[in-house]
Parts: structure tokens; C-alpha cells; sequence
């Protein structure tokens, strides 16, 4: 199973004092030289973490791929088709979200979302939808010719009793074999982590994961003993 790290959270770190560091786009290449199959960005229409020179530049720089997660406006299809990305992955997007809450209204959105991808498709851009793990959005998603589907995990992630953990995974495992036979590829995120990812080793029509915040948030502790021993060495009399 490929491994596609965001790095939205580490601009989010640069923009607590928008000084330059952390860099987007440096966490780009260390995750590729990492083992990191692509590099993910949300380029959320309020700009609150990645910003478009950031998108610029790490589409110069990565030789992986790309995947940009954009809400469905004009102004983001006309960014993705000039970025040129290998892939988009289509999300709802609320101003007044913390991170996305659920999968793509697929169903509500049918019509436009076909006008939608058209132009995308026809520029060699890849389309992924950002799903719940259900056959009627993995059917839509298709018809509106979706590559591929991102399923979401947010749901799993949360849960706490383990009965219930097991429920949802066989959702996820379900939908993804639905996927697979539709001829989507299918990528799985949202709320990943070392804590949850093992079960999902064993769901092989899942070919790539896509997570960011437990990443970010779990280098943080682990570089923090090297990042003050550092400081210590120059300090040291
Ligand atoms: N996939 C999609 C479509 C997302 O919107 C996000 C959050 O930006 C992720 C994956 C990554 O989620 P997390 O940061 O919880 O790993």
C-alpha cells in the first residue's frame, strides 16, 4: 500500500509567524525521500494553511505526484488545470470547518459536478471524489467520472468501542471492493495514524492512504529530542 503524505500542517505551522519555516516545500521533498508515494495539498478557499505560491512551488519541485484537494468553484478548476497536477481529489469545503467533516455530496451535486471534471479530465488531470464508504456515492462517482475514490475514515477513526471500530472497517472494505469492480482505483483517508493504519494492510483492493495531521503532529515528538539537543550542542560551555 502506497503512503501519500499532506503537508497542509506544516504551512499551518509556517503561518503562526509567517517567517518562511517550516517550508512546505522542503517537508515536500524530505517526505518523498522518505518513502512517500505523493505529496497531498488542500488548497482551502480561505488559503488558511496552503497558499497558492506554496502549490506553485511544490508542483516545481516534487517528482513524485501531486494530489490537490479543492472544494468544487470555478476559481479552483481553473487553478488545478494551471498547476496541472497529477490528480485532483474533489472535497466539500465549509469556511467554518476545522478539517473536512464528511464525503462529497455526490447525489445533490450530479449535473454540475460532470460539467465540472470535464475540462480537469481533458487536460490529463486524474479525478478522485472524496467518498463516505457507500455503493450510491461510489456508483455517482463513476457516472461523473471519477478515476478514482478516496474513501472517507473519519467515521472509523473516531470510533472508540471496538465493536463498532469493526463495523465501520467493514464498510470501508465493502465499498472498496465495490470500487474496484466499477474500475476505480481507491485510495482510503482521513484520521489515519500508527494508532488505526493496520487493519487497513489487509484491505488490498485499498492501493494508497492519504494522511497528514498524525504525521505532522507525531514528528513533532519524535524530532523534538534531536531539535533541542541541537540548540544544546551550540550552547554547551
Ligand atoms: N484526505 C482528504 C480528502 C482530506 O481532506 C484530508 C484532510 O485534509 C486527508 C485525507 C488527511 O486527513 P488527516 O490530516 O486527518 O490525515
Amino acid at each position: 500500500m502506497r503512503l501519500a503524505v499532506n503537508i497542509d500542517h506544516i504551512a499551518t505551522l509556517r503561518n503562526a509567524r509567517n517567517e518562511g519555516a517550516p517550508d512546505p516545500v522542503e517537508a515536500a521533498l524530505l517526505a518523498e525521500r522518505s518513502g512517500a508515494s505523493g505529496i497531498v495539498c488542500h488548497l482551502r478557499e480561505d488559503r488558511r494553511h496552503i497558499c497558492d505560491k506554496d502549490l506553485e512551488m511544490v508542483r516545481a519541485a516534487i517528482t513524485t505526484k501531486l494530489d490537490l484537494e479543492m472544494a468544487m468553484t470555478q476559481e479552483m478548476q481553473s487553478i488545478a488545470i494551471r498547476t496541472r497536477p497529477e490528480l485532483i481529489t474533489l472535497v466539500p469545503e465549509k469556511r467554518e470547518e476545522l478539517t473536512t467533516e464528511g464525503g462529497f455530496a455526490i447525489r445533490s451535486l450530479f449535473k454540475p459536478l460532470v460539467e465540472f471534471v470535464k475540462p480537469i479530465r481533458d487536460h490529463g488531470i486524474l479525478v478522485s471524489m472524496f467518498v463516505e464508504p457507500e455503493e450510491e456515492a461510489l456508483s455517482l462517482s463513476k457516472a461523473a467520472g471519477a478515476d478514482m475514490v478516496e474513501l472517507h475514515t473519519g467515521r472509523y477513526s473516531l470510533c472508540a468501542a471496538a465493536s463498532e471500530r469493526e463495523h465501520e472497517l467493514e464498510r470501508i472494505r465493502t465499498a472498496a471492493r465495490f470500487a474496484r469492480r466499477e474500475g476505480m482505483a481507491v485510495v482510503a483517508g482521513h484520521g489515519l495514524s500508527v494508532v488505526n493504519i493496520a487493519p487497513f494492510r489487509d484491505i488490498t483492493e485499498i492501493e494508497e492512504v492519504s494522511i497528514g495531521h498524525a504525521i505532522i503532529a507525531r514528528a513533532v515528538f519524535i524530532g523534538l529530542p534531536a531539535a533541542i539537543g541541537e540548540i544544546l550542542d551550540l550552547t554547551r560551555r
